[in-house]
């Protein structure tokens, strides 16, 4: 069986959910307390073992590229003035992983992404992490989990988690047969249906696990939900040719792409770290929100 060892993030999308913040900066540069919400992405990819990494970005995305690359100035500044701890932050960052980035062109949808992602993945399973879904799992990243599953059957994978009925029309939605535990074998697939006609309120929830069969797929699936090139409906026809299983990971999911989830992430990352935490919770616990006008 052969191993994962390459992640794909579509990173092109224009933010348009996220305005203005977005009109000049990439929404994966959005902090959550003071790190890029990109960088959470990306050390959950290496933490669960996978350090090549494609970043798939458009026009105005060079900014994120940089925040993995050195920035001899600022080093040498760290130096001088004794700053150690700021110093190693700063070189772990750019040394955590080996980042490739490649252009969406045209903004076609995840799809097309993906397919840009071809040349760089070859012949291989590779993983996709969309920048959107930030999880947090302090003992096993989701990702991790999921390639868990990988390395027992060797076929696709998609992360899933349970969400909300009336929220079945954000999402792409599975239909599956039980496996055990958590792992499911995935019978069908729809991109963002009707809420009264979603087939379960299992969402996939911006991970995969992907053999590369996908690319021959991708290159003739035409456009879907909301006129664009959908990754579901991709992986909705390999379904048909092999065995693609669900994961339903452990961990708290963030949708970051959206205002309330933003927030929602940096109140609970605050509270997770030690230097702010008390301080924090105390201020949480004063506050009496239907005051604040
Ligand atoms: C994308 C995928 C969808 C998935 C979602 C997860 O949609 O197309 O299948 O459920 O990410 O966040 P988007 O949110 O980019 O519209």
């Amino acid at each position: 069986m052969k191993k994962v060892t390459k992640a794909v993030i579509p990173a092109a999308g224009l933010g348009t959910r996220f305005l203005p913040f977005t009109k000049s900066i990439p929404k994966e540069m959005l902090p959550i307390v003071d790190k890029p919400t990109i960088q959470y992405i990306i050390e959950e990819i290496v933490d669960s073992g996978i350090k090549d990494i494609l970043i798939i970005n458009g026009r105005n995305k060079v900014v994120m590229v940089n925040h993995f690359d050195n920035v001899p100035e600022l080093e040498f500044h760290l130096k001088q003035t004794g700053k150690e701890e700021e110093l190693r932050i700063i070189e772990d960052i750019s040394n955590m992983a080996n980042i490739f980035t490649i252009r969406q062109k045209e903004a076609k949808g995840l799809g097309h992404a993906v397919l840009c992602a071809k040349e760089f993945v070859g012949d291989e399973p590779f993983a996709v992490v969309l920048g959107d879904d930030v999880v947090y799992n302090a003992d096993k990243p989701a990702l991790r989990q999921m390639l868990d599953v990988y390395d027992r059957f060797g076929k696709s994978v998609i992360g899933v988690q349970q969400v909300p009925r009336q929220e079945t029309d954000k999402y792409g939605i599975i239909s599956k047969t039980d496996v055990e535990g958590n792992i499911y074998k995935i019978t069908d697939m729809v991109e963002k249906p009707p809420v009264d006609e979603a087939p379960s309120n299992l969402a996939v929830l911006g991970r995969y696990i992907i053999t590369p069969e996908i690319f021959g797929i991708l290159e003739h699936t035409g456009k879907g939900a909301g006129g664009e090139i959908q990754l579901t409906d991709a992986l909705k026809e390999l379904c048909g040719n092999d065995d693609v299983y669900a994961c339903d990971f452990e961990g708290r999911r963030y949708d970051i792409g959206n205002k309330e989830g933003f927030l929602e992430a940096t109140v609970e990352y605050g509270l997770r770290r030690p230097e702010l935490s008390e301080a924090f919770r105390e201020y949480l616990k004063s506050l009496d929100a239907d005051s604040i006008k």
